[in-house]
């Protein structure tokens, strides 16, 4: 087993409720193994800068309930230069850092596999709130993300049914349309559009109309982020189309603030704990993730390939090195993501008349 002085931590990325809670349990659950931890600013940027300091579990009392990350982030440009990754490796090598824990997105898991190979063990946990990290069932903040998002629409709905008006609602999640799913269903949504389902918008409005004659008196559409130069069109349109004056609101940056539900606390607990006893045990690149409930773990770099291949964004030769069997599991696994989303997409659009 590496024997370990002291490992890092550091949150980058956008920023996701629970990120506070995951550095705490990383803290904690170190310093419990006889392990010293480093809180390393503003992502691979503080690595590079040497931003860091020596965490005891004070420094991390009194956060687990507040949103946003203590760490600071940053999506860091100067980290994907081999210059950049040097000056961090030397940062790490400087401070003793014998292993890294990184929370965040995709973006993150690709610095941690960099580091990894030039010798600084690295464990990712998933921090985004699109939850789009495609080889977990879950990422710290979607939850407290989606909670604030039906927050934020049930009040415009209480205007709307007052005024008999359609509120068209656009949600962040980047490329991937889960919040605008969830939240949809959650809010009871006329119409959700995303980039993974075909919308019919005809259709849509269609449906409108009728829920309208049958005496419906607010209508809520909820459009994923990641349909780019929709949302405010669509609005135009249906007000044109079916007489319902309707309005648009981009909810934005305000749905990443916050204090985690209680999901993100729990998860991203869980998550951080396992991260370190991975690290201890010598274990490196890997994705702590969430598969029906249980916490496991994931190769990053077979992860990375799961989600090109889910996202439609392989490379030339990315699977040169998986056999037929691998590659056909890594299909079927994409497959049963697309089915789970469909199938909740034809519930939200059964219950949406
Ligand atoms: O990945 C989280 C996220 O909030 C996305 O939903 C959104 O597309 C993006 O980050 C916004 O990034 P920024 O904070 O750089 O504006």
């Amino acid at each position: 087993m590496a024997k370990f002085r002291r490992i890092g931590v550091l949150t980058s990325g956008g920023d996701a409720p629970g990120m506070n809670a995951a550095v705490r349990a990383v803290t904690r659950t170190a310093i419990q193994c006889g392990v010293e931890v480093m809180g390393i600013y503003e992502g691979y940027k503080g690595l590079i800068y040497e931003n860091m300091k020596l965490f005891s579990n004070r420094d991390v009392s009194n956060i687990i309930n507040i949103g946003g990350t203590l760490l600071y982030s940053d999506r860091c440009l100067e980290f994907k230069t081999e210059e950049g990754m040097q000056k961090a490796i030397e940062t790490c090598r400087k401070n003793q850092i014998d292993g890294i824990v990184a929370i965040g997105g995709d973006g993150t898991f690709r610095g941690a596999t960099d580091l990894t190979a030039r010798g600084i063990p690295t464990i990712g946990i998933p921090g985004t709130i699109d939850n789009d990290i495609t080889s977990t069932d879950y990422s710290i903040g979607f939850d407290t993300a989606m909670n604030t998002v039906i927050e934020m629409v049930d009040r415009l709905r209480d205007t709307c049914e007052s005024h008999a008006r359609c509120n068209v609602v656009e949600v962040m999640g980047r490329n991937a349309g889960y919040i605008a799913l969830e939240t949809g269903i959650a809010v009871g949504a006329s119409a959700i559009v995303t980039r993974e389902i075909p919308f019919d918008e005809a259709k849509a409005i269609q449906k409108i109309k009728e829920s309208k004659a049958s005496g419906k008196r607010n209508f809520i559409v909820i459009v994923a982020e990641g349909v780019p130069d929709f949302a405010e069109g669509f609005a135009k349109r249906i007000q044109e189309e079916t007489g319902i004056e309707t309005k648009f609101a981009r909810l934005a940056h305000v749905v990443r603030g916050g204090n985690p539900s209680l999901r993100d606390r729990l998860t991203a607990s869980r998550m951080g704990e396992a991260a370190v006893k991975l690290l201890l045990d010598g274990k490196s690149n890997l994705i702590v993730r969430e598969r029906d409930s249980k916490i496991c773990t994931i190769d990053i770099t077979l992860g990375q390939m799961i989600d090109r291949m889910y996202k439609g964004t392989l490379k030339d030769h990315d699977l040169d090195n998986y056999s037929e069997a691998e590659i056909e599991e890594m299909k079927a696994f994409c497959k049963m993501r697309a089915d789970e989303f469909a199938e909740l997409y034809n519930t939200a659009d059964v219950i949406s008349h």
